[in-house]
């Protein structure tokens, strides 16, 4: 097999230094670098450093006359198979979304023909500004891969989304944009988008504590690979679940609350081209405490616990399995989790929640399904029902992809 090749741009922020490890890594799976820094990035790494890793060429400036009789900027542009940013900067962000060409970085970006994919990094005000956020629907309308961001503890000292993505899963996120259609894929979901949400959410009571469940998240992370595996471009949601990033899937978001979840499958699914799958595989806490406390509540002598009053989350698979033909995906996916008469309740849960199936699993305590690595499903369809004998998580999420292939060839009902 020919080398992959991308080209890394490697943009001015703190989370720049990862970048190293990104290289490294990417190395030991075959993948070469040929790495780019703004002028900025150079105050994190220096081209030194990344030239050792990296093994390749480092360039760093624009009208370098000795590089560009060697190679001029367009040839560099579409020198690799991915162009990969990371940290992609709120500043770069924009300067994509607007075509601005002034530096090496963001001229290479405006005149490559190839696959673009974006990790972002910066302060949480600065990710949630209407700014950059128009500037990422932009990108995601333009066909630009987007790789987190992570939530977290930030260098800054704030807390909350803008956080590198965890380098592993970023290189897992490349290896899957360079096989992303265009690139090799094959498979009968080709050309077709999914998304899919998964692992459990947290609802903060106050700074350090929150209410949570034992979803693993496997069974999401097992139906993203599934579907990536036959061809989908999969954008995958995700509450902070132990399971590692799904592998073939370039555009993860992580998310801690069901709020979070919620803002994110509504964004993807209203940026870029219509996605035709949804499978909604996330335990999405019913509830959230009513107040979040903004400091750790003290625990005081003599006086009663603090009372804890929930309200409502948002039901994200409800809210897009009722959208209009035009703004929904054409087969939306629930899960129920169930303890006791699962196919009664599930067959109540498919009408109330207005999906197209709905994956039923018993997660009582005896199943050990919640947090296992086994599963037992009967899925619900508009035509009938088919209990699936148990089977690992990875099986279910393979058996429900081809269905979902079929079903999608057929063109028409299950
Ligand atoms: O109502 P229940 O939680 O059992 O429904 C499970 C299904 O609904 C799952 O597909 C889950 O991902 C989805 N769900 C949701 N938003 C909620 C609650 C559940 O998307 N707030």
């Amino acid at each position: 097999m020919t080398a992959r090749k991308i080209l890394l741009i490697v943009g001015g922020g703190v989370a720049a230094f990862k970048c190293l490890d990104l290289v490294r890594r990417l190395k030991e799976r075959g993948v070469e670098t040929t790495a780019v820094l703004t002028e900025a990035a150079q105050a994190f790494v220096t081209p030194l450093s990344m030239g050792a890793l990296s093994g390749g060429a480092v360039h760093t400036e624009l009208l370098s006359l000795t590089a560009e009789r060697e190679m001029g900027h367009i040839e560099l542009s579409r020198s690799a198979d991915l162009v990969v940013v990371a940290p992609a900067t709120a500043d770069l962000m924009a300067k994509m979304a607007h075509g601005l060409a002034d530096d090496l970085a963001s001229t290479l970006l405006l005149a490559t023909d190839k696959p673009v994919l974006i990790a972002p990094a910066m302060n949480v005000r600065m990710w949630t500004h209407a700014a950059t956020q128009r500037n990422l629907a932009q990108l995601r309308r333009d066909g630009v891969l987007v790789a987190g961001p992570d939530e977290g503890a930030m260098a800054c000292g704030e807390f909350g989304p803008g956080r590198l993505v965890e380098v592993d899963a970023l290189a897992d996120a490349v290896e899957a944009a360079l096989r992303a259609p265009g690139t090799t894929a094959s498979g009968p979901l080709v050309g077709r988008r999914a998304l899919v949400t998964s692992g459990p959410t947290h609802e903060p009571i106050d700074p350090v504590r929150y209410i949570a469940n034992r979803s693993s998240g496997r069974q999401g992370v097992a139906v993203a690979e599934a579907l990536a595996a036959l061809g989908a471009e999969v954008t995958f949601v995700t509450g902070p679940a132990e399971a590692s990033a799904p592998k073939g899937v370039a555009a993860i978001h992580a998310v801690e609350t069901a709020q979070q979840m919620r803002d994110a499958v509504i964004g993807a699914l209203d940026a870029g081209p219509a996605h035709d799958i949804a499978v909604f595989a996330a335990a999405v806490a019913d509830w959230r405490a009513d107040l979040a406390a903004g400091a750790k509540i003290k625990k005081q002598k003599g006086a009663s616990a603090p009372a804890l009053t929930l309200v409502e989350n948002p039901d994200i698979l409800a809210e897009v399995a009722a959208r209009s033909a035009a703004q929904r995906p054409a087969l939306v996916i629930g899960f129920a989790a169930e303890t006791d008469n699962v196919a009664a309740n599930a067959r109540a849960k498919r009408k109330r929640k207005g999906c197209d199936w709905l994956v039923a699993n018993d997660v009582s305590a005896a199943s050990g399904v919640m947090g296992g690595d086994m599963n037992e499903v009967l899925l619900i369809t508009e035509t009938g029902e088919d209990a699936w004998s148990r089977a690992s998580k990875t099986a279910v999420g393979e058996r429900l992809a081809a269905r979902i292939a079929e079903h999608l060839a057929a063109g028409t009902g299950s």
